[in-house]
C-alpha cells in the first residue's frame, strides 16, 4: 500500500434486488473486487469487504409491478437470491446487508438531515408529469410516448429503437406506462444537491490528484468536468424509499443514488456493531484519514461514485474521498450486450445447475476474458478452450503429475530434497519472480495479467517436468528423482498460494490433497513449505474436461431465447392502402391438392409443386421456399391456397402457372397455408 495506509475499504456496487445477478456483475464488479480482497487478507493486511442488495429505486418498483407483488416482495425474493448466488461463487463479503433495514434507513436519513440543516442542499421547484388518476408524479422511467425522432414507442429517458436519450418533456402524447392514462406537467418541489459549486475541488482532486486512475474512468470524469455540472435533485415524488426528513415532504423519497452508496456506510455500521471486537467502529473505516477507500463498479455507475458520492461526503465534511476506483466495461454474451429483460444472459444459479462445482471454472474464464480497458465478450466456445487447454492441461496437469509421481515412488511422502542441478535453480528463480509481478498487477488492478502470471508459475513447472524427465531417470539416478519431485511439490504448493485469490475452491482442494493448513502470501516463492517425509493425502483431480456436448446445450439455450426475443418483437408490418371489392375479385384464388413436390435441380430456392386443381389436368406451379421445407415429399397430401389466374412465368426452364400462397413469419421464414377442412380442390376463396 502506498501512503501510510493501515486499512483498507473495498465495496462493490448494491446490485438492484430486482433479478438474480449474471456473468456480467461478476466479470465487471465482484471477481475481481474479490480477487482484490482475498490476496489483501492472505499478506495480512487489515481489510473490510462490504457488499448489500440495492433494494429502492424505480426498477423495484417496476418488477413488482410487472410480477403483480408488493416492491417489499420483489427485494425479499431478489435479495436472498443474489445472496446466495454471491456466496456459492465464493464471493467473499464480510458484510452483505440490504438497504431496506432499520440502520440503513435511520443512517441515510441522518445524512441527509445534516446536509439539509448544514444548508448544503437547495430547493427547487420543477414541472414534473403527474398522473391525474393515481395522484402520482412520473419518474422518466415510468412515462411513455412517442419518440420525437423516429416516432417509435419510447420511455421517458430514453429510446429503445434509435437508442436516444430523451427528457420526457420531449416526448409527444406523454402517457404513464401504469394506468396509460395522459400526464400533465405539475409543480414540485425537491432538494438539490448543487454539484456545480464542487467543480473546482473535484477537477483538483481527480484531474490532478489521480491521474492513476484508469483511463475509462479518468475519462469519463474528466467529460463530466468539461461539460458544466448542474444541481442534482437528491429526492424523488415516490412512494417506494427512504422518506424525505423534512417536515411537509411527504409523498417524497430519497433518491435512490443518495440512499445507495450510503447503504456501504450503514453495512459497515452494522459489521461493526455486530463484532466491535474484531472490526472496531464504522468511523474508522469511513473518516480516518489512514483508511484507503476503493470501490469496485461497473462503467454505468462512475458518475455516481466519483462526482455525486464524493460531493455528498464532501458536503458532510467528515468522511474520506475514494483512493482509487477502478471500474470494468461492459461483457457481452456471444456478441450482444447482456441483458436482463431479453434474458440474454448466463445466470449463476442456472449455471450451477448445469456445471456443479465449477464455480472457479466461470471465475478463471471471466477473470480471463474481464472487460477491464474495453468491452469484452464472452463467448461457450471460449470458457471451454480455457478450461480444456489451461486449467485442466496446464494448472491440473502438473499438479496431478507431481501428486501421482509421489504417490508412485514414495507412497505419498515428500522425498528430501537433494543438491541443486543449475536448471534447478534457474526454475526456482523463475517461479520466486512471480511473486513480484503479480503483485504488481494486483496493486494496480489488472487482474488479468495478475491471474496470466499465476498460470505461467504452472507453465514453468510442466516444462522443468518435462525438461527433467522423473519417469526416465528413476531407473537411471533414483537420488536425482527425489530432488526433481521435492521441487515439483514446492512448486504445487506455490501453486496453491498463487491461485487462492483467483480459485479460492481449487486452492482449497489443492491444501486438502498436499495436507497442508492453507498458506500465507509470503511464502510464495519459497521452496520450504513441504517439509520432507511429510505425507500427502490421496489425490484427485484438480480440474475436468468440459465436453462438447455440455457447451452445445447452453448454445441451444441460447439459440432458443434469441428466437423468442425476435418473436417477441415482431412487429406486423403496416396495413397498405385500402382495395375495393371490386379489385379484390380480379384474383382467382383456389385450393389446390398437392400431388406432387420436389426440389428443382440447380436451384437452391425453387420447388416444383404438382397440384390437383379441381380441372382434371394437373398444375405445375414453382415457389422460391425451398429452404423451409427440408423434405418437400412432407407436403404431399396437403390442400394449400394458390393464384389461379396469376400470369404464367418461366423459371429454370419449367412454366409456372399461378402463385401458391405463403405466410411470411416474423424471421422471413415461409410456410404455405393450408385449410383447416378438406376442401375440395378447385373450390375458390373469397
Ligand atoms: O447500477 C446498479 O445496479 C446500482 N444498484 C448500483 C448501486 S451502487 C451503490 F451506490 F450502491
Ligand atoms: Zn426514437
Amino acid at each position: 500500500m502506498g501512503k501510510n495506509f493501515k486499512r483498507t475499504t473495498v465495496t462493490s456496487a448494491l446490485p438492484y434486488a430486482n433479478g438474480g445477478v449474471h456473468i456480467g456483475h461478476l466479470a465487471g464488479v465482484y471477481v475481481p473486487a474479490d480477487i482484490y480482497v482475498r490476496y489483501l487478507r492472505l499478506k495480512g493486511e487489515e481489510v473490510m469487504f462490504i457488499g448489500g442488495s440495492d433494494e429502492h429505486g424505480v426498477p423495484v418498483t417496476q418488477r413488482a409491478r410487472k410480477e403483480g407483488i408488493t416492491p417489499q416482495q420483489v427485494v425479499d425474493r431478489y435479495h436472498k437470491m443474489i445472496k446466495d448466488s454471491f456466496e456459492e461463487f465464493g464471493i467473499s463479503f464480510d458484510v452483505y446487508s440490504r438497504t431496506t433495514s432499520k440502520t440503513h434507513h435511520q443512517f441515510a436519513s441522518d445524512f441527509f438531515r445534516k446536509l439539509y440543516d448544514d444548508g448544503k442542499l437547495i430547493e427547487k421547484t420543477t414541472k414534473q408529469f403527474y398522473d391525474e388518476q393515481t395522484g402520482t408524479f412520473k419518474t422518466d422511467r415510468d412515462i411513455v410516448g412517442e419518440c420525437p425522432h423516429c416516432h417509435a414507442e419510447a420511455n421517458g429517458d430514453q429510446c429503445e429503437k434509435c437508442g436516444r436519450d430523451l427528457d420526457p418533456t420531449e416526448l409527444i402524447n406523454p402517457r404513464s406506462k401504469e394506468s396509460g392514462a395522459k400526464l400533465i406537467l405539475k409543480d414540485t418541489t425537491n432538494w438539490f444537491l448543487p454539484l456545480n459549486e464542487y467543480e473546482g475541488w473535484l477537477k483538483e482532486w481527480i484531474l490532478e490528484g489521480h491521474k492513476e486512475w484508469r483511463s475509462n474512468v479518468y475519462g469519463q470524469c474528466k467529460s463530466w468536468l468539461d461539460m458544466e455540472l448542474q444541481p442534482r435533485a437528491m429526492t424523488r415524488d415516490l412512494d417506494w424509499g427512504i422518506p424525505v426528513p423534512v417536515e411537509g415532504a411527504d409523498g417524497k423519497v430519497l433518491y435512490v443514488w443518495f440512499d445507495a452508496p450510503i447503504g456501504y456506510i450503514s453495512n459497515t455500521k452494522e459489521l461493526c456493531e455486530s463484532n466491535p471486537e474484531r472490526w472496531g467502529t464504522w468511523q474508522q473505516w469511513w473518516q480516518q484519514e489512514d483508511t484507503r477507500l476503493v470501490h469496485f463498479i461497473g462503467k454505468d455507475n462512475i458518475v455516481f461514485h466519483c462526482i455525486i458520492f464524493p460531493v455528498m461526503m464532501k458536503a458532510h465534511g467528515d468522511y474520506i474521498m475514494p483512493d482509487n476506483v477502478p471500474a470494468n466495461e461492459f461483457l457481452n454474451l456471444e456478441g450482444d450486450k447482456i441483458s436482463t429483460s431479453r434474458n440474454w444472459a448466463v445466470w449463476l444459479h442456472e449455471y450451477l445447475v448445469d456445471f456443479p462445482g465449477k464455480q472457479d471454472v466461470l471465475r478463471y474464464a471471466l477473470t480471463a476474458s474481464a472487460p477491464e480497458t474495453k468491452d469484452n465478450d464472452f463467448t461457450w466456445a471460449e470458457f471451454q478452450a480455457r478450461n480444456n487447454n489451461e486449467l485442466v492441461a496446464i494448472y491440473g496437469n502438473f499438479v496431478n503429475r507431481a501428486l501421482q509421481l509421489t504417490q508412485k515412488y514414495y507412497d505419498g511422502v515428500v522425498p528430501a530434497c537433494g543438491e541443486l542441478t543449475d536448471y534447478d535453480k534457474e526454475t526456482i528463480a523463475e517461479f520466486k519472480d512471480v511473486k513480484a509481478k503479480v503483485e504488481s498487477l494486483l496493486d494496480n488492478f489488472r487482474f488479468r495479467d495478475a491471474q496470466k502470471e499465476a498460470m505461467n508459475l504452472a507453465r514453468i513447472g510442466n516444462k522443468y517436468l518435462a525438461d527433467s524427465e522423473p519417469w526416465k531417470v528413476i531407473k537411471t539416478d533414483p537420488e536425482r528423482v527425489k530432488t526433481i519431485i521435492n521441487i515439483s511439490l514446492q512448486l504445487t504448493a506455490n501453486l496453491a498460494i498463487a491461485f487462492e485469490p483467483f480459485l479460492p475452491f481449487s486452492s482449497k482442494k489443492l491444501y486438502a490433497m498436499l495436507n497442508v493448513e492453507p498458506l500465507g502470501w509470503e511464502n510464495l516463492g519459497s521452496t520450504e513449505l513441504l517439509p520432507a517425509g511429510h505425507q500427502l493425502a490421496k489425490p484427485e483431480l484438480l480440474f475436468e474436461k468440459i465436453e462438447d456436448e455440455a457447451i452445445q446445450k447452453q448454445m441451444d439455450r441460447l439459440a432458443r431465447i434469441k428466437k423468442e426475443n425476435e418473436a417477441a418483437s415482431y412487429q406486423a408490418a403496416p396495413v397498405k392502402p385500402n382495395v375495393s371489392f371490386e379489385t379484390f375479385e380480379k384474383l382467382d384464388i383456389r385450393v389446390g391438392l398437392i400431388k406432387d413436390c420436389q426440389k428443382v435441380k440447380k436451384s437452391k430456392k425453387l420447388l416444383q409443386f404438382t397440384i390437383d386443381d379441381g380441372t382434371g389436368t394437373e398444375r405445375t406451379i414453382l415457389s422460391g421456399i425451398a429452404a423451409f421445407y427440408e423434405d418437400p415429399s412432407a407436403l404431399i397430401g396437403k390442400r394449400i391456397l394458390f393464384v389461379a389466374n396469376f400470369e404464367p412465368r418461366q423459371m429454370m426452364g419449367i412454366e409456372s402457372q399461378g402463385m401458391i400462397l405463403s405466410a411470411v413469419d416474423f424471421d422471413e421464414s415461409l410456410s404455405v397455408v393450408t385449410t383447416t377442412k378438406d376442401v375440395k380442390p378447385g373450390s375458390q376463396v373469397g
